[in-house]
């Protein structure tokens, strides 16, 4: 762990324009810790409205997926300059659930890393084995790792989380902190071998109230990665006050 902590929370699908603006609003009049970087992941809808409602706050705001091209005939998809435009200062990319549902690929995100990096913008590349592949469970993410970064060159703002497909969504069993920490590890290292420094890895599946102290006090967790948990101000900010009491 190096301070700050990056602690994200992660909207997917949900929210309308009314409670998300709320969720905004109420956590930018909240409390605020220098020592955690927060972050809020909306639906592409609400990104330029999210992004002025947390204004002057220093909460960033990302968005969950992106193209790798910047324009063309490509129905519905959004890109890199499109995020720009919108005020967006991260993008999430290869989740789990977009590699599951929406055929993202190792070298689809490869572009879309470079892509990111080429408009300014910070990709947290999401890497994580599935319940079947836990036993190589080191050989899987070292593949996932060195194919986001292949294209991006030395010293690139390249952050990681770490999200076991096993750990994600309802039914989910959260990593223990150990073997979160021993995941991280490798990651940064796999990632250095091309970026030159390790990047920051943070951790993501099941993440809650009982579990995120042990997680963040852990020296290979930069940060958290909420889904469910934080769905709300008031469960994101549970989250926040337990992770400032051990930092
Ligand atoms: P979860 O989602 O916290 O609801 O398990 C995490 C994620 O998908 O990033």
């Amino acid at each position: 762990m190096a301070t700050p902590v990056w602690i994200g929370s992660g909207w997917k699908m949900t929210k309308r324009r009314d409670e998300a603006l709320d969720f905004a609003r109420r956590l930018a009049a909240g409390p605020a810790d220098p020592r955690i970087q927060r972050m809020v992941f909306p639906p592409f809808t609400l990104l330029r409205e999210i992004k002025a409602a947390l204004a002057g706050t220093g909460v960033l705001v990302g968005a969950q997926t992106m193209h790798w091209e910047d324009d063309g005939a490509w129905t519905g998809e959004i890109s890199a300059p499109m995020l720009v435009d919108c005020g967006t200062d991260l993008v999430e990319l290869g989740h789990s659930e977009r590699r599951r549902h929406f055929g993202e690929t190792d070298d689809t995100i490869a572009l879309k890393v470079a892509a990111a990096l080429r408009h300014g913008l910070q990709p947290v590349v999401c890497v994580g084995e599935t319940a079947a592949q836990q036993q190589e469970a080191d050989a899987v993410l070292a593949r996932q790792v060195a194919a986001a970064v292949s294209m991006a060159g030395q010293d690139a703002p390249v952050m990681f989380a770490y999200e076991p497909v096993w750990a994600i969504g309802e039914g989910g069993e959260p990593a223990t902190p150990g073997y979160a920490d021993a995941r991280h590890e490798r990651i940064k290292v796999v990632a250095a071998d091309r970026l030159g420094v390790p990047p920051l890895v943070f951790y993501g599946g099941s993440v809650n109230a009982g579990n995120c102290a042990e997680l963040i006090v852990q020296r290979n967790v930069d940060g958290l990665f909420i889904g469910r948990a934080a769905w709300t101000v008031e469960g994101y900010w549970d989250i926040l006050r337990r992770v400032s009491a051990v930092l």
